[in-house]
Parts: structure tokens; sequence; C-alpha cells
């Protein structure tokens, strides 16, 4: 008998990941090869006095069902603080793409797809066409960054748009012919380097009244921006102008040149984009010369303190001495925060907000509280790290700028403790469920500091928010799986949390929240506020999804059958569409497929039926995923396309998008109906 479309898979891979070392090397600095930072001895499993399964019950049940209130974006395009459409059912009617390993984004039948803007595409005026043989740092800093990560698309008029987009980092060895590493690397080589990080603003238009949407290329594009590695920024919040960010190039701690691996991000209530800084630790040398007391905490955010140059480092100190910890041993301090752009001014200065805290930030979904306040959900990827939310003091108040925009500066910064309600020792760490049938539970937000008032003995507001890690092992935080992007369901008001895969984890540190020993595939919780109120302390939780291929007993999928659902591995980015179906982009297959981005409803009969409706060219992760408001178009970006081991200028992994004997080019996508239909439906 022949299997679904859905189950047709490929031999499973061995080793941990399907990632490339290329990947990790660029991307990461290779922290799955490094010792956790973690060292805290916060516990793995909850404190099982507090079972408290009854008052869980009750929140469930006053929680699922309502809606959460919009937050009125003016208009936006994106669905992420829409309410549902009326009338529609979360029903998903797409065939799945089955699992596979074509060099090609491939969409179900009857939908399309097509490059909106690429690597090297003009942005701002002036710019030369892309041409790989001769890059230069000038050219780049007017054009299309590398490796798009975070997607947003906000409304100009019904045709025309502007789209955000990050540039997390740089593959140095697929961008530069006969590159070997940072030490050999030419200073132009570094200069393209720095520029191509960052982000931009495009304008895009709607082609021919379809769901597909193409980059402006001429005429008037007032919004165009490029931001980078250089570009000057400020410090907002408690802990801007504290002498842990001071330098000698601003003695004030008030200005910082730059944002560095920018990888997902979210946006607020009036219109901003909000980036996140990851993976910062890996720009930066000389952590052995740096003062004793200071290495811990830059240890504790990856920062080898041990060696002058470590290994596969990219060497920008041969260009910019800032980034030798030894000669300015606070310049690391100056990254790994959340910044607030404003796309429709390109000449405002970009903001990092040091209330959102300091650490290795995946994204940054905004929603409010049933009071009006703001509130920010965060996640620190990195094995053993946490889940954080800032919650805003003041209210929001529609259509007040002025106002608004010091939300993110005053108010207080949680950090989430997880609690099972399952004894201890029905969490074996196979992924089998527990006598009561679910991974599940109660949790609450610990604040760590509100304002210029710290909640940590021993650590000032200002060092909590610069050493946020810190703060939250004093705390207790629960040690999680690479908790990634975060974000309200539209519909319902339930959060999820992408838990992308954490094979550190042994069987006895398996707890309830991280039911698996080894965890190869991730997995995905759902969190709700008590009272459905995003500004709660106090959460129930579950875990409707443990990644993998469904025919492995350690996979769930909310208790749907099994046999019809598309195998899912290492879950990153989420997303909703109107209906409140929760959609989720994966990174590092580790089933020897490639990356894809799946659709999975999260009411009613269908929850659970996880169904992947794309896939990713060779080498590609898929990121930044956004199914817009009108349900016409899906943006992804296809992230590292070619990043192969072993691949080279000379010996590509990948040809998309262009096919032939071209070079890969990290680009945004948009995918959409041929008939015009719904996205899914
Ligand atoms: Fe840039 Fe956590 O992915
Ligand atoms: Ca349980
Ligand atoms: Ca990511
Ligand atoms: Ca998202």
């Amino acid at each position: 008998m022949t299997q679904p479309e859905s189950r047709r898979r490929l031999p499973l891979l061995p080793g941990h990941s399907g990632r490339s070392a290329l990947t990790c090397v660029y991307r990461c600095g290779d922290a799955c090869a490094h010792p956790v930072p973690n060292t805290s001895g916060n516990a793995y499993f909850g404190d099982l006095m507090a079972k408290v399964a009854s008052r869980r019950g009750v929140l469930r049940a006053g929680a699922l069902g309502a809606v959460v209130a919009s937050v009125g974006v003016g208009g936006a395009v994106a669905s992420g603080s829409a309410a549902a459409a009326p009338g529609r059912s979360g029903g998903l009617r797409f065939t799945p793409v089955p699992p596979n390993i074509t060099d090609a984004v491939t969409v179900p039948d009857g939908y399309d797809q097509a490059v909106v803007v690429g690597w090297g595409d003009p942005v701002l005026p002036g710019a030369p066409a892309f041409d790989f043989e001769r890059q230069t740092a000038a050219a780049q800093a007017r054009q299309f960054g590398y490796n798009c990560d975070y997607v947003n698309v906000l409304p100009i008029s019904r045709d025309r748009a502007l789209m955000w987009v990050n540039h997390e980092y740089t593959d140095e060895t697929l961008m530069f012919r006969g590159y070997t590493d940072g030490a050999s690397a030419t200073a132009e080589q570094m200069k393209i380097a720095l520029a191509a990080h960052g982000g931009s603003v495009v304008e895009i238009e709607r082609a021919g009244g379809t769901g597909k949407w193409r980059l402006v290329r001429t005429g008037r594009r007032r919004f165009n921006r490029r931001v980078t590695a250089t570009t000057p920024m400020r410090f907002s919040g408690p802990a801007a102008s504290s002498a842990l960010l001071r330098t000698a190039a601003d003695p004030k701690g008030r200005e910082v040149r730059g944002m560095l691996n920018n990888c997902a991000g979210g946006l607020t209530p009036w219109g901003t984009i909000l980036t996140c800084e990851e993976n910062f630790n890996q720009y930066f040398v000389g952590g052995d010369g740096v003062p004793a007391a200071d290495k811990p905490a830059l240890a504790r955010y990856g920062i080898d303190t041990t060696k002058r140059f470590p290994s596969d480092s990219r060497r920008w100190d041969r260009v910019d001495e800032r980034f030798d910890l030894t000669e300015h041993p606070h310049e690391a301090n100056r990254f790994g925060w959340v910044v607030e752009i404003d796309p429709f001014d390109p000449h405002s200065t970009p903001v990092k907000h040091t209330h959102l805290g300091r650490f290795k930030h995946e994204g940054a979904n905004s929603t409010l509280a049933e009071d009006g306040r703001v509130v920010v959900y965060l996640g620190d990827d990195e094995r053993f790290d946490y889940i954080y939310k800032y919650v805003s003091k003041g209210r929001y108040r529609e259509g007040s700028r002025r106002h608004n925009r010091d939300l993110l500066s005053d108010g207080t910064l949680y950090v989430a403790k997880f609690t099972g309600d399952s004894p201890a020792g029905e969490i074996d760490g196979s992924g089998k469920l527990p006598a009561d049938g679910d991974f599940d539970g109660s949790g609450q937000w610990i604040p760590l500091v509100s304002g210029d008032v710290s909640h940590v003995p021993g650590m000032s507001a200002a060092e909590v928010l610069v050493h946020t890690r810190l703060a939250a092992d004093k705390a207790g935080a629960t040690k999680m799986d690479r908790p990634e992007d975060i974000e309200r369901n539209p519909k319902t008001g339930a959060v999820y949390v992408a838990l992308t895969n954490n094979t550190a984890r042994t069987a006895a540190q398996a707890d309830e929240p991280n039911p698996r020993a080894n965890n190869k595939h991730g997995h995905v919780l759902e969190l709700v506020e008590a009272g459905n109120d995003a500004g709660a302390t106090r959460f129930a939780w579950s875990v409707p999804l443990v990644c993998g291929d469904p025919e492995d007993p350690g996979t769930y999928f909310a208790g749907f059958d099994k046999s019809q659902v598309s195998p899912i591995s290492c879950p990153d980015n989420v997303a909703f569409d109107a209906a409140g179906n929760l959609w989720i982009s994966t990174d590092g297959n580790a089933l020897g497929a490639h990356d894809g981005l799946f659709a999975m409803p999260v009411e009613g009969p269908d929850r659970g039926h996880v169904r992947q409706f794309l896939s990713m060219p060779v080498g590609a992760e898929t990121c930044g995923p956004l199914i817009t408001e009108d349900q016409r178009t899906v943006f992804v970006a296809v992230q590292h396309p070619g990043e192969v081991d072993g691949a080279s200028p000379d010996a590509p992994a990948s040809h998309w998008p262009e096919g032939g004997s071209t070079q890969p080019r990290p680009s945004v996508v948009a995918v959409w109906h041929t008939q015009g239909a719904h996205i899914g439906s």
C-alpha cells in the first residue's frame, strides 16, 4: 500500500542535526561544539509541591475560546495582531509537500512562488547590480544584505508595501572565492561582511492584483534603507549610560555602532520593527585579555575567555579594533539586545532597548495585556537557556506615537519557571506520555527588574539587564531546549514557543516541559496566561507537539492520528494565519530531508494535524514566515542556500534561485495561490 503523500520520507540520518558544520561555524560560532554556557544549578524539573492541576483546569477552561483584543497595528498586512476573519474555519486543505531534497522552493499543487528580493539586489539609489565576482563594501552597503531572516511587511497602499528583512550573518566561504579564514581575509572582504549584516527596508509592489509581490526597482523609493553592523544607534532604558556599556569611543555609554546577528523579530503595536541580536559572541576576539572579574559574565554568553583568537573567528578586529575585547572589554556588552527600528523613517536612529534584557535574542513578538500594557515575549536561543517576557509599566495609547515609543523603556522583565504536574518518575526522557496523558503543568513569571529596581539580590538593575542570563540563573528559571520564536495566537490568546532541539539534555535532565533526552527534533510549548491575560504572572502550559518522524514513538502530535501528519524536525519560527492556525518553520531538519514550513491547526478535531506547506533548497533554513492578513501571500526567507560542508564558490552545493551554474543567493520568496484562493484553503 502506498503511504499518504505527507508520509513519504527519506531514511533517517545519523548524527545530531541536519545542520551543516558551515552553518554551525558562521551562524552560531559553533555553539553546539562548545560546553553549555549555563553552568547554574537551576532545576531541570519543577517544584512538585506546586501541583495545581485543578487551578490549571480553571485557567485553561477560562482561556481557550476567548478572543484576544486586537492590537490594531494601523492596517498592517501582517497577521501578527489581527483578529480572525469572520466565518472562516481553521480547516487547511492544501496537499502537503512530501519531504524531499530538491534544490528548489517546492510548494503545494495550485500554488506558485517567486523571489521578491535577494542578496545583492539594489536597495539604495546608485547601488550597482549584483556582481558576485566584483563585490565591494561600498556596493554592499547599498544592496540587500546576506542571509535574510525575519520578514515583516507593512502596507503603504493596497498594492504597495514596505518590507523589513533581517540579515543575520555572513558565510564568507560561500561569499568569496578562495576564502579560507579571518586571519587571511582581505580588509575589503571584512568590510563587505560588516555591510552585509543588519537589515533592509525595501518597497515592494503587488503583481497584477495577485498574491505575488516584487521589488520596486525604479522611481521613488523613499523608505528604502540599509542598516548594517556600523549604523549609528542609541541605547534606551535603565542600563543606558551604565558603566557596563561605556567604552573609549562612547564614554557615556549611550551610543553604539551597528547590530549583529539579527535573527527573528516582531512588530510593535505602533508599527515599528523589533529586530533581535542573537549569536553576537562569535564576533569578538581577545576574551583572554579582559580583566579576570569580567570573564565569568562573558563566558556565560559563550565568549571564549581562554584564547586570543578563537578558532573560526572572522577577525574583524583587523579592520575595527572595537571587536578586540582585550582593548575594549565592554564592547561585547553593547550587543545582544532587541533593536527598535521605524521602517517608515529612513533617517530615524535605531534604538537598543536595554529593558528587554541582553541575551541571544531570537524574536520579540508583542501583544497587549487586558489593561493595555505592552507585553513582549522573548526567547534566548541556547541549549538550557530561558524564556522571558517584558511587560510595560504604561499602557498603549492608540495613535499616540510619542507616548507609545517610551513603553519599552520602563516596565518589568520576567523569566519563566515551569512546574510539571506529573510525578518526575513518569518523565523518562523517551517522550513517553505520563499517566495523566499530557506533558503539562503550571508556571510563573519571576520578575528580574522593574525600571531602576532590581529584584535579584546582589545585582543592580543595570547588571540584571546587561548580564540577564546571570540574573535569571539566580532567580531559578527553568532550563529549556533552545527557546526560539515565541508568539501569541491572535485568535485564542494562547502563546506558542518553538524549542528547536537540545541533544545535550540527558535522561536525568528530562523534565515535563522538556521531556526528551537527546532532543534532536525539538518540540512546541503552548502557554495560556492566567485569565488569558498576557500581563498575568502565572500561566498553564502543555506540549502539543513533540517533533520527529511520526513513526517514532517518542513523538506526539496533540493526539492526532500520526499516520496522517508530515514529519517535522527542529521548529524555529512560528506565525499564525488569520484563522489562528499555527505555522512553523524549521532549522536543521535532522530527518534527512530539507527544512520547510508547516501548518498545524491548534483548535478543534484537526489540532495536531501537521502538514508541510513548502520545502527549501539545498542547505537552506526556512526563516521569517509571514502569512499576510489578506491571506493571499506567504513570505518566507530562504537563508543560507548551499551551506553544505565542502561547498564553495568553485563547487556550489546549490544553484538556487537562478539555476544553471550560478552561485546560491539568500532571498525572500512570496508564495501565492494561482487562482487567488486564501493560503491553505
Ligand atoms: Fe538565528 Fe535561533 O536562530
Ligand atoms: Ca502531566
Ligand atoms: Ca532562527
Ligand atoms: Ca514569528
